[in-house]
């Protein structure tokens, strides 16, 4: 009889009991060994001769060895590693929290000291507990150390729903003296087959640009130092194998929810140990823990599917939707706005306002929300930031007469704030010149000529609550566009590093404002998209992706913010014909099918457009509502074309698939590749129709494909005329056809696009 402790050959000559623990659901399997520090000793698909949640691994001599407990001994033992020469004379394992005290030289989980003592801690278990409620399955890990007087809790917690799981480490100084922190990460294993990182850089106006880099030897770095999340690096990676592909193959995506600093690490070592570590930046003396203090690193999210990129995407946006937004209505279903920022800038006028207010009803619009410019003072970028006062000069009765008149009109009424912001030139700084988060002594750089405020000074602090308070509480405002429009510099409290500090304070302020109005909305903006992530999407309900509203620009940021959010959370508006971040011209038609799937809006002035673009926005707007609950609730997929210049996507629930076909730039083939999709249910058959179509599409072709040719309505003059007949009978195919052979596509021209719809129809019997 071969019992456990037997053969497992215990890295440490503790007396602790080692414990297997088995968080699952269908699709995965996470196996968390705890001898010492817990480490995962396999993650992937789910393992079919596992099923409890908790394994002792330990046996008494003589116990009969379970099913189970044979093919946890088989598996562990296919686990156990040799050692090799040359090096430490036992195998140390990757675990959940490296320590250098370990022998494991890489990257350390934890870093940090005491004037210089405890700075190799060596943790012991004192008690690990499985706990399982709501589809949940957590692992609570507490762990001490007794010499450098530290405790450490490690949480993992997986989402069974939708195959998330969050990792949480924390870290309590239980000695007298104090503790400094500069470092603690959560760490996770990734695959050791040929991989690559995929991850995400950008700047103002062009966010979210995806690179690739294989994963070879040593490390790879990403930090952020802009004091929020950033404009320039997005919080999460994407780690796929070699051959994975959009629907196919395995992906692991990790996002660390925290809108500050943050540090993402992925190593490689000699001995082919590889991870991938994620952690808030910490500046020195950031964070220095005395007696009885607790460090809360953010968590880190992870989610691995044998489905590709879009399995990955799946598990994170149903993750989005069923735990992390709640919009105060209760509907995912999203109100369209009009914003007044590209229409009219500064240039208030409650007059014309209103006039706008009453175009944007006869658009379709329900949401109508005034941008930068409403307060005191605020004629231009250069001033007022603080003011947060109505401007009498340019709203002589306040703003409620044009609230009410937007409320009359059927729509909610939403306003542009940057609480977080101080101008020089602003009543605020006059009385309160301490209040600038800064490093005293020194000079700082203004940014878009304004500074930040300190919100650890609680009188501040009390004094932006106030303030948005009182607007919220005088006015029937359901929405917030919270905007943060620079990136901090020598953000200091008492000279001590505060961007955590300022950061949990952010939250906090968001968090007290939101329990005073329950129903308010809010949308987290950054000059764009630069504080797009999970920690600020459980206090928000919509992410500004970015201030480019170039369709073309918009096309790629979209997509690439599609790997980690839902569409219904994106806000995405149809800017004016020529852009004006860009100057590029684009049809309606494009435009609109790019701002089609997510929050829809708009952001130009409805009054300057011609009664021709009026009845076509009117049409787009009517289409996305027809389409909205589907658009908003549904499945999205991301499909890989052949043509790089052709970008798809698909949202799909169990009747109806919606498939855009934008082209980006020109063809790289003389004829469109077919389109494919392999996510139909086979058995089924599916009408398709082509629902909308670029105007004077057509010159490329010298003969439409025959399927979508009846739809099509030619001129006389040789002109196609793009209204779709709906009088022919649509095209039925199998799921299974369309999944294996496909259907022709038109030529496009570039920086248009198409809608295909897909709709399931009944069995005969
Ligand atoms: C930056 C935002 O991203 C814009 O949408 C707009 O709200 C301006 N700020 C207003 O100042």
């Amino acid at each position: 009889m071969i019992t456990f402790n037997q053969w497992i050959q215990p890295t440490f000559n503790d007396e602790s009991p080692k414990r297997l623990f088995h968080l699952k659901n269908d699709k995965q399997s996470i196996l968390i060994m705890c001898d010492r520090m817990p480490s995962i000793i396999y993650w992937g698909k789910r393992l079919r001769d596992l099923n409890s949640s908790v394994i002792a691994v330990e046996l008494k001599d003589n116990e009969t060895i379970s099913k189970e407990q044979q093919a946890l001994l088989n598996l562990l033992q296919a686990l156990s590693r040799p050692v090799a020469q040359g090096g430490l004379d036992d195998y140390i394992p990757l675990t959940l929290c490296p320590e250098a005290s370990t022998g494991l030289y890489t990257s350390p989980g934890i870093e940090g000291h005491r004037s210089g003592q405890a700075w190799a801690p060596m943790f012991q278990p004192v008690s690990a507990d499985y706990v399982e409620s709501d589809h949940t399955e957590k692992l609570v890990c507490q762990l001490v150390d007794e010499h450098a007087q530290l405790a450490l809790e490690i949480t993992l917690t997986f989402y069974t729903q939708s195959g998330v799981l969050q990792k949480d480490i924390a870290v309590t100084n239980i000695g007298c003296d104090n503790y400094q922190v500069n470092k603690l990460a959560n760490t996770l294993p990734i695959f050791e087959e040929p991989s690559q990182l995929t991850s995400f850089h950008g700047r103002w106006c062009q966010e979210m640009q995806k690179m690739v880099q294989p994963i070879t030897r040593k490390s790879l770095l990403q930090e952020n130092r802009r004091g929020k999340t950033s404009l320039e690096y997005f919080p999460g990676v994407i780690i796929s194998k070699c051959e994975a592909t959009e629907l196919s193959g395995d992906v692991i995506g990790f996002h660390l929810a925290w809108s500050g600093n943050h540090q993402f690490m992925v190593h490689v070592e000699t001995d082919n140990k590889r991870f991938l570590q994620a952690n808030e930046l910490l500046m020195p003396g950031e964070i220095i823990l005395s007696a009885g203090m607790r460090y809360q690193a953010p968590s880190l999210y992870a989610t691995l599917s044998s489905d590709g990129f879009n399995g990955m995407s799946h598990n994170f946006h149903h993750f989005v939707r069923s735990q992390l937004v709640k919009f105060a209505d209760n509907t995912p279903v999203r109100p369209v706005h009009l914003n007044t920022w590209e229409g009219i800038y500064f240039d208030h006028n409650p007059t014309y306002l209103l006039q706008m207010a009453h175009k944007a009803a006869e658009l379709g619009i329900e949401r109508f929300i005034i941008d930068d410019g409403w307060f005191i003072g605020r004629k231009d970028d250069k001033r007022a930031l603080g003011d947060w006062f109505v401007d009498k000069h340019k709203y002589p009765d306040g703003l409620t007469p044009i609230i009410q008149a937007v409320n009359s009109l059927g729509m909610q009424f939403g306003i542009w704030v940057e609480p977080e912001m101080i101008s020089l030139d602003s009543e605020l700084y006059k009385k309160h010149p301490e209040w600038l988060l800064g490093l005293d002594g020194y000079k700082q750089p203004s940014g878009r000529y304004q500074f930040v405020l300190n919100l650890q000074i609680e009188a501040c602090f009390n004094y932006v609550f106030e303030r948005l308070d009182a607007l919220l509480t005088e006015y029937n405002i359901n929405y917030l566009k919270w905007d943060m429009n620079r990136d901090l510099v020598q953000p200091a409290h008492l000279g001590v590093a505060a961007i955590s500090k300022q950061t949990q304070q952010v939250y906090r302020l968001i968090d007290k404002l939101r329990q005073a109005h329950p129903s308010i909305e809010i949308e987290s903006c950054a000059s764009g998209g630069g504080r797009i992530d999970f920690e600020i999407l459980k206090r928000t309900q919509r992410f500004w992706a970015s201030d480019c509203n170039d369709a073309l620009e918009r096309q790629t940021i979209q997509r690439h913010l599609s790997y980690f959010f839902p569409p219904e959370i994106l806000g995405t508006h149809i800017g004016a014909a020529i852009s004006h971040s860009t100057f590029r011209q684009h049809s309606l038609n494009f435009r609109a099918v790019t701002a089609m799937f997510g929050h829809m809006g708009i952001e130009f002035d409805p009054l300057k457009s011609s009664d021709e673009e009026i009845s076509q926005l009117k049409h787009y707007l009517s289409l996305h509502k027809q389409y909205r609950s589907l658009l908003h609730t549904g499945k999205c997929y991301r499909l890989d074309s052949i043509d790089p210049a052709q970008v798809i996507h698909a949202v799909s629930d169990s009747d109806h698939c919606i498939v855009s076909i934008a082209q980006i730039a020109m063809p790289s083939f003389s004829l469109p590749p077919m389109l494919k999709l392999a996510f139909l249910e086979p058995v089924n058959n599916y009408r398709i129709e082509c629902i909308e179509l670029p105007t004077n599409c057509g010159h490329l072709m010298k003969k439409w494909p025959q399927w979508l040719m009846p739809s099509i309505l030619e001129k006389d003059d040789n002109q196609i005329a793009l209204s779709i007949n709906t009088n022919v009978k649509p095209m039925i195919l199998s799921g299974e056809l369309l999944a294996s052979i496909g259907i022709a596509l038109p030529i496009l021209d570039p920086e248009t696009a198409m809608l295909l719809k897909f709709t399931k129809q009944p069995v005969l019997s």
